[in-house]
């Protein structure tokens, strides 16, 4: 039986990881992998969590199984912070998920048992891994304009023009916030509009939120899903807490769907369906810490302060290094990187532009030249910038 494998694709994001421990040089940079680092390059556990884990093993008595759904008070608590304080609870079903990851696979089997025949709409370009998961399903999808490689920036014209041809019951894939890999958003202007359309095409949004809080704030990059939430009749949001709580390896994520109230106790028995003939329960450890901190007061304003000092790292990095490449290229062909927001930009350089800073300078960036910015530090961002002026980008 096993003599009939054969390879799979590997995933370029994960290679990077492999091929960036495998360099041997000290003062390598890894700018691939999503995963925050701080100014020494660690990617710390933080405060909050910390805290949280001390008091739940303090605290906690049993660790039997949880609902299949996972916990209602991590449903309550990733709702508000997603949906805001008023959260329709009427329209809502949620499901914890083996991380952001899990909760786009489920949103894509639930659609696939709501809607046989439809077809998912995703960005050009987007995270690889969600058109691999659609390849593995054979899942019809096609590709949406998104990109303006030139300008660097979101092409909503094009992307409008490629929306049109929407059907109803499609699903529309969007980033909610801090595209990845772009770092290229909608305005608030620009969601209302795809809202509109969405809408008039009777399609329905899922859209994956896996920065919220490395953007513009906590609240700020929830703006354009809320919105949906709002105005469309059906939405599924997959959400993950790996990054903005730090908790990675913690495989934390939710799905949460808004239906008709009519439809939710149908819409949460099939979410628990699924979990129970994927992997059953999902993990509940870090999904706990999440709860305690999103709804204790000290250890919520701890979490939120260091989230919030991270985000400003962030963009302090890309202010630094759109000004270094101003004045190195005597231009403002740059300047995008100071606009983009979350972990990542594409900086449009070419395949052999990224592997001659591999090769010649141990910059690892993904090879469609997707940078992550938390991997920068002061010190690194004038060796980044010189690079890629010798790289002739
Ligand atoms: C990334 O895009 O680098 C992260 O979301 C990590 C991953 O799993 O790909």
């Amino acid at each position: 039986m096993l003599s009939n494998l054969k390879p799979q694709a590997e995933d370029k994001i994960l290679a990077l990881m492999g091929q960036f421990r495998a360099d041997p040089r000290q003062n390598k940079i890894d700018l691939g992998v999503g995963v925050y680092k701080d100014a020494t390059g660690l990617t710390p556990v933080m405060r909050a969590v910390k805290a949280a884990e001390k008091q739940l093993w303090e605290a906690e008595t049993s660790k039997s199984y949880t609902a299949l759904a996972g916990e209602p008070a991590f449903h309550a608590a990733m709702a508000e912070m997603v949906f805001g304080a008023n959260y329709p609870k009427d329209r809502l079903s949620a499901l914890a998920t083996v991380g952001g990851t899990g909760a786009c696979r489920q949103a894509f089997e639930l659609a696939r048992i709501a809607n046989p025949g439809f077809t998912i709409w995703v960005s050009n370009p987007t995270w690889p891994n969600h058109l691999s998961i659609l390849s593995f399903l054979k899942q019809d999808h096609k590709l949406y304009r998104y990109f303006d490689s030139a300008a660097r920036a979101v092409d909503f014209t094009a992307m409008m023009a490629d929306l049109d041809g929407v059907k109803p019951g499609d699903v529309v894939l969007l980033h909610g916030c801090c595209h990845n890999p772009t770092g290229a958003n909608l305005t608030l202007a620009q969601w209302s509009a795809v809202a509109d359309l969405l809408e008039a095409k009777g399609a329905i949004p899922m859209i994956d939120l896996a920065y919220q809080g490395f953007g513009d704030g906590l609240d700020e990059d929830a703006a354009g899903t809320r919105l949906i939430a709002e105005r469309l009749p059906e939405v599924l949001v997959a959400a993950s807490c790996s990054k903005n709580f730090g908790i990675y390896r913690e495989r934390t994520g939710i799905l949460m769907v808004l239906s008709d109230p009519a439809d939710r106790a149908l819409t949460q028995g099939t979410l628990a369906y699924l979990n129970r003939q994927t992997y059953s329960f999902a993990p509940d450890h870090g999904a706990r810490l999440v709860t305690m901190i999103l709804t204790d007061p000290a250890l919520r304003t701890e979490w939120q302060t260091e989230l919030e000092a991270v985000r400003q790292g962030m963009l302090g990095l890309r202010e630094q290094l759109a000004a270094e490449l101003k004045r190195l290229s005597n231009s403002d062909r740059f300047d995008f990187i100071a606009q983009h927001r979350g972990m990542f930009s594409r900086l449009g350089a070419t395949p052999e532009q990224v592997e001659q800073m591999r090769i010649k300078n141990g910059i690892y960036m993904v090879g469609d030249s997707r940078l992550n910015i938390a991997g920068l530090n002061a010190e690194t961002v004038p060796i980044l910038a010189q690079a890629v002026i010798d790289a002739g980008v």
